[in-house]
């Protein structure tokens, strides 16, 4: 939140409509003076407060910005900005009541002439709470789908392991073998879930890390497949076209890895037929598509597959894997996008930038 420091407060004489861009302004601005009336405010603060600039103007403190603490007490009471300690500089964005019973959040900044002199102007800013409202909405809604998406795999691993200790001389060696196995891949599957759910709070808080080299991503392509071919995978599902004397792309060939593999299982598990890598440079970049001849994704719910936990059937996957991977290409400065081919099924296509991320720095 801006928390105007005292060198930029702004002066009140200059906060009239229409000149300062004060106006402009999401945030409401009221500027009180030494007398403990206030001065100025922007268009905001008529907005917030509802009332009037003209009227607003001259009403002491109190009245003209009646905020209550989460205790109902006075909140310039509590604070008593021009009487408190004179070494005060501000208060911390809290979240304060009107008398209509809205929350705002509001800061306030004490400006005076030198340290330690009185308060000469306060510089309150308010907001409204909805998009942290929106935000704590959010987190608490990922909370219960982590909490439901941990708990389905491990329901099956108890109960096996449940039925296995209970029961284990009532079963033959080949039944407890297959309970086993089945433990062993919902573990799996805990286990990628918890890799993705690292990745999408890294990709969140915008601290993915990227060790990127020079890499020949055609030669990438075809390890990843080739990868896919030793797990059983027919090899005839595969067709890598590259275009010859691509550039190396700047990519971390680990994350690359993962942006490809991850648009393979999808191809693989929720496509069908071929499977087609194509790689050319265009002048926007290294172009990298992934096409498969399945049901491809309903233009209706096109723009949700990048989302968190979205699936559109339930195949076993998790609903990250589209959001990982858009926030690694992001984060490698490239694009991806859904490009249906007319012919029907879905197509992935990936744009990277060529250039050498550092050659400017060096
Ligand atoms: N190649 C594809 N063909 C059809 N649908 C797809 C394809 N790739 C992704 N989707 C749809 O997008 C959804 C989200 O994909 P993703 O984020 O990888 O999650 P997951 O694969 O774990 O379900 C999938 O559940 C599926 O409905
Ligand atoms: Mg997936």
């Amino acid at each position: 939140m801006s928390t105007a420091p005292e060198s930029t407060a702004p002066e009140p004489a200059r906060a009239a409509p229409g000149v300062t861009g004060y106006d402009e302004l999401p945030d409401a601005i009221v500027v009180v003076g030494a007398d403990g009336h206030v001065r100025a405010c922007n268009a905001a603060a008529q907005r917030i407060l509802g009332v009037a600039r003209q009227e607003l103007i001259g009403l002491p403190l109190a009245d003209a910005l009646p905020l209550a603490d989460a205790a109902g007490r006075d909140w310039w009471q509590v604070t008593n900005p021009f009487g408190g300690l004179s070494t005060r500089t501000r208060q911390v964005e809290r979240v304060l009541q009107l008398p209509d019973g809205r929350y705002v959040l509001a800061t306030a900044s004490y400006v005076r002439a030198e340290r330690g002199a009185p308060v000469d102007r306060l510089v309150v800013c308010l907001r409204g709470t909805e998009a942290r409202d929106r935000a704590e909405r959010e987190h608490a809604d990922l909370i219960a789908t982590v909490a439901h998406e941990l708990r389905s795999p491990l329901t099956g691993i108890k109960g096996f392991t449940a039925t296995l200790l209970s029961k284990w001389d009532r079963f033959t060696e080949d039944q407890r073998r297959l309970m086993l196995e089945a433990v062993d891949s919902d573990a799996d599957r805990l286990t990628r879930l918890i890799a993705e759910l690292l990745d999408v709070a890294r990709i969140d808080a915008g601290r993915l890390e990227l060790r990127r080299v020079p890499t020949d991503l055609a030669a990438l392509v075809r390890k990843r497949v080739e990868a896919r071919v030793v797990a059983g995978v027919d090899h005839e599902r595969f067709v890598v076209e590259a275009a010859d004397d691509l550039p190396e792309v700047w990519v971390d060939p680990d994350k690359m890895g993962q942006v490809l593999d991850n648009l393979i299982e999808n191809a693989l598990r929720h496509g069908d037929g071929t499977i087609t890598v194509t790689l050319r440079q265009d002048p926007d970049g290294l172009v990298m598509a992934v096409t498969d001849q399945g049901p491809g994704i309903p233009p209706g719910k096109a723009h949700r597959i990048f989302g968190r936990f979205w699936k559109g059937s339930d195949r076993g996957g998790t609903g990250l894997g589209l959001y990982v991977v858009n926030g690694i290409v992001e984060g490698h400065g490239g694009r991806i996008a859904l490009v249906p081919p007319p012919e029907g099924g879905a197509r992935f296509v990936v744009v990277l930038p060529v250039d050498d991320p550092t050659a400017d720095i060096l």
